[in-house]
């Protein structure tokens, strides 16, 4: 592809040149393999991976993470749920999933309560720009909350997830979603079996699906509990934070919010586990943990300050 495209690309969705072009120069970025279960579900083994994408591949950094979990513990949480990256790699226990995004959190509810509807709404979904157009455009509508059923508002997030550039998630100043949809070979946005069996994997786990902040992990967690955290990251440069997951910004105040947080689940005996970039911020707010900081490796190609492209450093925080 021409650097002109690139250019006209990169301008067009305010990404930078070089985000665009390691994104579609690096195709193995977004073809890594899927982080799964297998679960029993009447006597039969049932593979569940997560339904959400991320423009960020993190099975690199899972892997690294398994070898690190706790070998007991009782319930499990998840406070910054997005795709449920570890959720889907841990054996069953009673799972609290929250995260602040009113829509991920509502598809996760409808994928548990009503996955049939789900899926049959999406299978009447056409990829085709006009229709993701008018279903991008239904966030744009004062009283669409009340006007759209939660199953319908499910089958968007999925479909838009599915179908928009590079899985992004990105509101405008009116909470518009606003990212341009992308030509894919073959999206598959309904993923019916998938649903199905995720659906069965957050009843057997009996998963409790909130919205909420991450602090009211604080609510349900109690001595024995094991709590990841996967916050929005700590910046690597001033003008990083061209993804924005929802309507407010992560900023460092929150960081240290979040810090107060694993230590009041420290002082719990619960068993915590945070990953983040590893910056001077981070390590300098869990210093008091310092001795069991693990350094892991993730890919991040998609920065454009060249002393960060290429593998980065990723901390992982643990109280155990
Ligand atoms: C996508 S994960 C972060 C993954 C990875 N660390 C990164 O930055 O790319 C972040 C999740 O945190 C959620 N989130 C942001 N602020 C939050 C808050 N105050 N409480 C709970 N969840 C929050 C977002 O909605 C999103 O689903």
């Amino acid at each position: 592809m021409s650097e002109l495209i690139l250019n006209e690309i990169a301008k067009k969705f305010n990404l930078s040149h070089f985000l665009v072009k390691s994104w579609i120069e690096n195709k193995s970025l977004l073809e890594e393999k899927e982080a799964h279960i297998f679960f029993e579900n009447n006597s039969k083994m049932i593979k569940a991976t997560p339904f959400v994408k991320w423009v960020w591949g993190k099975r690199q950094l899972i892997k690294q993470l398994e070898n690190l979990f706790p070998k007991d513990f009782n319930n499990y949480h998840e406070p910054f749920l997005w795709w449920g990256a570890v959720f889907f790699n841990l054996h069953k226990k009673q799972s609290f999933l929250s995260d602040i995004n009113s829509e991920l959190i509502n598809t996760y509810q409808i994928v548990k309560k009503h996955p049939k509807d789900l899926i049959s709404l999406l299978e009447t979904f056409e990829y085709s720009k006009d229709f993701y157009t008018e279903i991008r455009a239904w966030d744009r509508w004062e009283n669409w909350l009340n006007d759209y059923s939660e199953i319908q508002r499910a089958a968007r997030f999925i479909y838009l997830n599915r179908t928009c550039f590079n899985w992004l998630y990105r509101v405008n100043s009116r909470w518009e979603f606003n990212v341009p949809m992308w030509k894919y070979a073959n999206p598959d946005f309904v993923q019916k079996e998938n649903i199905l069996n995720v659906s069965k994997l957050l009843n057997e786990t009996k998963a409790t699906i909130k919205l909420q902040s991450f602090e009211k992990v604080l609510d349900k967690a109690k001595t024995g509990d094991f709590v990841y955290f996967d916050p929005p990251y700590d910046t690597l440069t001033n003008t990083a934070n061209f993804t924005s997951y929802n309507e407010s910004w992560f900023g460092r105040n929150m960081q240290e919010k979040l810090r107060d947080v694993f230590v009041e689940l420290d002082k719990r005996w619960c068993k915590v586990m945070l990953s983040n970039h590893n910056t001077e911020f981070i390590r300098e707010i869990y210093k008091d943990f310092s001795d069991k900081f693990v350094i892991v490796k993730a890919r991040r190609n998609a920065n454009s300050k060249s002393s960060w492209r290429g593998e980065v450093d990723e901390i992982v925080v643990m109280n155990y």
